[in-house]
């Protein structure tokens, strides 16, 4: 292999101490800033990336040679629903093997507090162990985090979700209070004063579906006012993609929070192109001085709960957020009462039952507890390559690994962008990629420290073989690692190495601007 050394970057040989606890030598680093890579030696002291460079001449406690792989910054999950997961699995297993070493939390409408109304969804699919308690607020889930230590980093959303429940009750088709609004906006002030780094909805949800543009901002505007993101899961991703996303920066305008459209797709055959408008939407707010981006998973299937798409009429006249879908585009994912279910397309539960699609679906719903989700075939792969190589995308999984045939974005995102649209298809270059990755999503949600390889750095590291890295979760083995992925660094500490898991707990809350 021939070496070349950037003059800039030699520099750090020359005022580094001599003495690293890691050296990972001879790779190829991808800095996340998009620009090009270089070859460099990368030295860690600590938690910290302490020098980039030719460190040939030094010794490390620990090295690495990994010459011919790529060395990135540790990849950010914007759209995880790992609240109570890294909790109850704290090795993150699905996470850390593809790279991932901070997820944002939060997602959909859906947080980690009140610990009460938030325990009724997430708590339920993610038991906790004994010794963690309830936790007070967002403060009091950030600190458990931080005690408890999963083996990778977690910053969190306020979920609006889960504050509507928490403030109206079982009485959510009607407008909120006054007083109601104030509880929810005073979640949001704790959360946000606690570090949280933004609010998100979940809009074709229960009970966010309710809520007004007006409830939405007002609540937002305390977000705003700590200059947090406002992330939605709009309320239409199919016949009315383009009012919802409208509605999305209405809501930035008038909260002052920066945006972020959650898995942005056009959902359901009919609606297929739609994409190209809402891109151009989110260009035209960018020119106006909006700072609005989006993430995606990349998938041409979603996966969901499958009450939402009845409530969402997705299988009779397609009027709601989903789209219109067929029983065969509709797979059983997670069904915690009846986990024969699983698996199966609700077109063979039509065909066994004699059932409209509908009907099947309701009775899967009834009979099938509080927790059945489904995966759903509903995007086009055109709109999918067009929203990943489009720059105001970043990447998050939207994982909820869960039940036995779960969606497989929850193990194959990172590796298979990298794989499948980078190597095999060249839909995005490999430096744009990692940056949607790693820099462009810390810069976004304030993650000081993180998603950049450079001196002085959080140590989040990753390093894979860009000639072979690529997902293997498919639908019927969904929960497989990725292979080409040997090593992933969490706070200078190897959580995965060879690609075994280390079992090690180096991940901590993070704060939103704070190191
Ligand atoms: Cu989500
Ligand atoms: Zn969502």
């Amino acid at each position: 292999m021939h070496w070349e050394f950037r003059d800039d970057i030699t520099r750090a040989m020359n005022t580094s101490q001599d003495k690293y606890d890691l050296i990972i030598r001879g790779g190829e680093v991808y800095d996340g800033t998009g620009g090009d890579p270089f070859k460099a030696d990368v030295g860690i002291t600590g938690d910290r990336i302490t020098a980039v460079g030719d460190l040939s001449a030094v010794i490390a406690d620990d090295e690495i040679n990994v010459s011919g792989m790529a060395v990135s910054p540790g990849f950010i999950d914007v759209h995880s629903h790992d609240d109570f997961h890294v909790l109850s699995s704290p090795d993150v297993e699905h996470n850390t093997l593809q790279g991932i070493t901070t997820v944002v939390v939060g997602n959909c409408g859906f947080g980690a507090a009140p610990y009460d109304t938030a325990a009724g969804r997430l708590g339920e699919l993610f038991a906790l162990p004994p010794e963690i308690e309830p936790w007070d607020g967002y403060a009091g889930y950030l600190a458990t985090i931080d005690q408890f230590k999963p083996s990778l980093n977690v910053a969190a959303l306020v979920g609006h979700n889960t504050l509507r429940l928490d403030a109206m009750g079982d009485n959510q088709e009607v407008p909120p209070s006054i007083d109601q609004v104030t509880h929810m906006a005073g979640w949001v002030a704790e959360g946000m004063d606690a570090g949280a780094v933004g609010f998100s909805t979940g809009l074709i949800y229960e009970p966010g579906r309710y809520s007004t543009t007006d409830e939405i901002a007002a609540v937002a505007t305390v977000a705003g006012g700590y200059r947090g993101v406002y992330t939605s899961h709009i309320r239409n991703e199919a016949e009315g993609l383009l009012q919802a996303v409208e509605e999305a920066l209405i809501v930035g305008e008038m909260s002052g929070c920066s945006v972020q459209i959650s898995h942005h797709k056009a959902s359901g055959g009919d609606n297929w192109g739609g994409i190209e408008r809402s891109i151009e939407m989110i260009e035209a707010a960018r020119e106006r001085g909006m700072d609005v981006t989006a993430d995606q998973y990349p998938y041409t299937s979603g996966s969901t709960r499958l009450a939402a798409v009845l409530q969402n009429r997705a299988l009779t006249d397609g009027s709601g957020g989903i789209g219109r879908v067929q029983a065969e585009d509709v797979l059983v994912a997670t069904c915690t009462e009846r986990p024969e279910y699983e698996g199966h397309s609700l077109a063979s539960f039509v065909e066994e039952w004699d059932l409209p699609a509908e009907d099947a679906a309701q009775r899967i719903v009834d009979e099938g507890g509080d927790h059945v989700y489904a995966v759903i075939f509903m995007m086009d792969e055109g709109d999918v390559r067009r929203v990943m190589a489009h720059p105001t995308t970043m990447i998050g999984t939207d994982g909820i690994p869960a039940g036995s045939r779960p969606h497989p974005r929850a193990w194959g995102t990172y590796p298979r962008i990298l794989g499948k649209y980078v190597r095999e298809e060249g839909v995005v270059s490999l430096p744009d990629a990692i940056h949607k990755m790693s820099g462009m999503p810390a810069d976004k949600f304030q993650l000081t420290g993180r998603g950049y390889v450079r001196e002085d750095a959080f140590a989040d590291l990753v390093v894979f073989d860009p000639d072979t890295v690529i997902d293997r979760a498919t639908y019927e083995e969904p929960k497989t690692p990725p292979t080409g992925m040997p090593h992933v660094i969490v706070n200078g500490a190897f959580v995965v190495r060879d690609a075994l898991h280390t079992h090690a707990r180096a991940g901590r809350a993070l704060r939103r601007g704070q190191e």
